[in-house]
């Protein structure tokens, strides 16, 4: 952690979601961050449904941080949605505040363009669901390839699927926006599953945030336990993983994580792997590496940074 350093300009782009919402804590919380926006996408619910939980999220911060709204389904392919993780809503468990604002105007995809030329190689894009705002932004805009700092994508797999035997479920949302990010020589770097499976929000885990005994510490707890009931069930797990605030915390403090680059190609075949991150762990190929993978997280780290975070809000 290096709290001296400016803060790093950031927009998170994602599909609230228990752990797409935490990660908005996560980055409010955290001075070594500016957050210049949230994005929305269709993803765990349909798009007004994520973007209500990011007006949601921020208002029980107080935060006025805009809200853009983005891609309502994936360039391609039949849009999915995973209700049966996160509930109806998408943010099923805690009583939450009603949003007193709207999203602005702007689609997601053109304020990331605006805010990537305005900052030249400053911004980072901290994507958290489908790629799809991402994609449609380098598509409609190839100029600010070169202009963003980095992307740091929860999503894909170096192993095992979570929503097919071989796709994660962000990937396996849009498998093609995924190849066009992978492709687009954005310095990336994926927190894929092998890496937030090793983040399990256990009840021992969870017991700090009720401990803060504050309203965000308390909803915190609620998100966790609710998201934790389809990981027991499914998986027999003692927790759900927290996913998407590994981005921020990578950003935070990158030495609770290990990253190996390895050349990342994404499936689009439409057969059963598709929406699979080929990962070329070991240089099979000869392809130059595009992406740093996730390879080891300090999870016990990385909770006691999330609790401290929740703390300050
Ligand atoms: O596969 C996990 C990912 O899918 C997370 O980003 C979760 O929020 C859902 O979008
Ligand atoms: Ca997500």
């Amino acid at each position: 952690m290096n709290l001296l350093a400016a803060p790093r300009p950031v927009i998170l782009d994602g599909d609230p979601g228990h752990d797409d919402a935490i990660n908005i804590l996560l980055a409010h919380a955290s001075p070594e961050l500016a957050v210049l926006g949230v994005t929305t996408s269709y993803g765990n619910v349909a798009l007004e449904r994520t973007t209500r939980n990011a007006l949601v999220t921020l208002a029980l911060i107080g935060s006025h941080t805009p809200v853009y709204m983005g891609a309502d389904r994936p360039l391609l392919v039949p849009r999915l949605s995973a209700e049966s993780v996160h509930g109806q809503t998408g943010l099923d468990g805690p009583l939450l505040p009603s949003p007193a604002r709207e999203a602005e105007a702007l689609h997601a995809a053109l304020f990331m363009i605006e805010a990537v030329r305005a900052r030249p190689r400053q911004v980072s894009l901290l994507p958290t669901g489908p790629l799809t705002n991402l994609a449609l932004a380098l598509r409609l805009a190839p100029d600010i390839a070169p202009l963003i700092r980095e992307i740091v994508w929860m999503g894909g797999s170096l192993d095992v699927g979570n929503w097919t035997p071989a796709a994660e479920f962000n990937a396996l949302c849009d498998p093609h926006a995924a190849q066009i990010v992978f492709s687009s020589g954005v310095p990336l770097t994926m927190f894929g599953l092998n890496a937030t499976h090793q983040a399990i929000a256990t009840p021992a885990r969870i017991a700090p945030f009720r401990g803060l005994g504050t309203p965000v510490g308390e909803v915190v707890a609620e998100l966790l336990e609710f998201f934790a009931e389809h990981h027991r069930e499914r998986y027999g797990w003692d927790g759900g993983p927290l996913h998407d605030p590994l981005t921020s915390a990578y950003l935070i403090a990158p030495e609770l994580f290990g990253v190996q680059p390895m050349y990342v190609e994404v499936d689009t075949s439409g057969g059963p792997s598709s929406g699979r991150t080929n990962c070329d762990l070991w240089r099979v190929t000869g392809r130059a590496p595009n992406a740093n993978v996730a390879v080891t997280v300090d999870a016990d780290g990385f909770y006691a940074l999330l609790t401290e975070r929740m703390g300050r809000l």
